[in-house]
């Protein structure tokens, strides 16, 4: 197979994790007998400061061009911290995402059995959580308008707006992927206060007339956030909106160790992008300490959603298996009892799993 792969690896530890899934994702090529052309282009911080833009139309273009995405993260303190500067790289990302029509945001939560005693949260109560979330990407508060500031400064707004069609075609990805897994799916809203929500719900209700074999039920955003934590195993599939998707699937990193280790594919049209669900982690951006496993999952999403190259994909889920049960440890999921040689770095775990790879089945 021949393929071509945009890489957007962005700011950050973006640019840390992203080479080591690039090169993952050659061996697998060489092993497999694929050939994967991979093209960098600029996104985020780093195109602003070459172009005085966020997404450059260079970017959108060689996207358009590929088969698929791979994307690090955008982001810098120094635009966190000031908010009168205009153009941000986050600006690029939303870009992308509208322009490639990637309506979707999948993650999935996967719990490695090793790092059932890493999490914060319970083994007993971890232990079989398995959640897939949709989250709606392109509509919501993040895209709606208006959305400014009045002439003083002292009053803002922002606009959250939903259409029917926008609900319906990421509830209808929701309710495939329900029919394929435990039959379960939860829609989250805050249809108790917002008629956005109230929209969302009518429509998934509607919706799963088409699929009378799965059970559906409606949950407020603020009783999922809380519920999300103390019983897990009660949800299969969550659908939800643009902001609760991203308010929660970090809430639901806990479930699976660490934000290091939670892939995302965002899809909608024939190109997939995908991304690690982790930000551009300034507070660890130049140590080299970043954990490279949430990108790599990404890679392995890419590779089974888009190619639809399903071995491929496991044997990079296997080597990530293979490398915990091994007792390595990047900092973010090491614990005390993590002997130091077993402590990785991003670039030390990178080769790891390189090794890995040419050993599992
Ligand atoms: P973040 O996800 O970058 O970091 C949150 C915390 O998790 C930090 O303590 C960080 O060190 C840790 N962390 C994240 N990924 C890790 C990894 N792979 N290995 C080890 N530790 C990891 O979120 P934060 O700090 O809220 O935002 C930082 C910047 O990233 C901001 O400028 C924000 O706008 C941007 N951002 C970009 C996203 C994207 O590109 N998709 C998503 C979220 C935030
Ligand atoms: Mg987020």
């Amino acid at each position: 197979m021949n393929k071509k792969i945009t890489v957007l690896a962005g700011d950050g530890i973006g640019l840390e994790v992203t080479g080591i899934t690039q090169n993952i994702l050659e061996i697998i090529g060489e092993r497999f007998g694929h050939s994967f052309e991979f093209s960098p282009a600029l996104i985020g911080h780093s195109a602003i400061e070459a172009t005085g833009e966020p997404c450059p139309q260079a970017t959108i273009d060689a996207c358009k061009a590929s088969d698929a995405v791979l994307l690090g993260a955008v982001g810098m303190p120094m635009y966190d911290n000031n908010p009168n500067l205009k153009v941000r790289p986050e600006q690029g990302l939303l870009k992308i995402r509208k322009e490639l029509g990637l309506f979707s945001n999948i993650r999935p939560i996967k719990l490695f059995d090793e790092l059932l005693y890493t999490s914060s949260i319970k083994p007993e109560i971890l232990q079989g959580s398995d959640i897939i979330f949709f989250r709606e990407l392109t509509g919501g508060i993040y895209f709606g308008t208006p959305r400014e500031r009045n002439e003083d400064g002292t009053e803002a707004i922002d606009t959250l707006r939903y259409s029917k069609m926008e609900v319906e075609r990421i509830a209808r990805q929701a309710f495939e992927s329900a029919m394929t897994r435990r039959k379960k799916l939860c829609s989250v809203d805050k249809a108790n206060v917002l008629e956005s929500s109230r929209l969302w719900r009518e429509t998934v209700q509607a919706l799963s007339a088409e699929y009378p074999e799965v059970e559906v039920t409606h949950m407020f955003i603020d009783n999922a956030a809380m519920q999300l934590i103390r019983d897990p195993k009660q949800f299969d599939v969550i659908v939800t909106g643009n902001m609760f998707g991203d308010i929660l699937t970090d809430e639901a990193s806990q479930i699976a160790g660490s934000m290091g280790m939670l892939p995302s594919a965002s899809v909608g049209s024939e190109i997939g992008l995908y991304e690690p669900i982790h930000g551009s982690a300034p507070d660890i951006a130049g140590k080299g300490i970043a954990n490279p496993i949430a990108s790599v999952l990404s890679g392995a999403l890419l590779l089974d959603i888009s190619f639809g190259l399903k071995d491929e994909s496991d044997a990079i889920i296997s080597a990530v298996d293979q490398f915990l049960k091994d007792g390595y440890r990047t900092l973010d999921i090491a614990t005390e009892e993590t002997p130091e040689d077993k402590r990785m770095n991003t670039e030390q775990t990178g080769k790891k799993l390189a090794e890995l790879l040419a050993s599992v089945t």
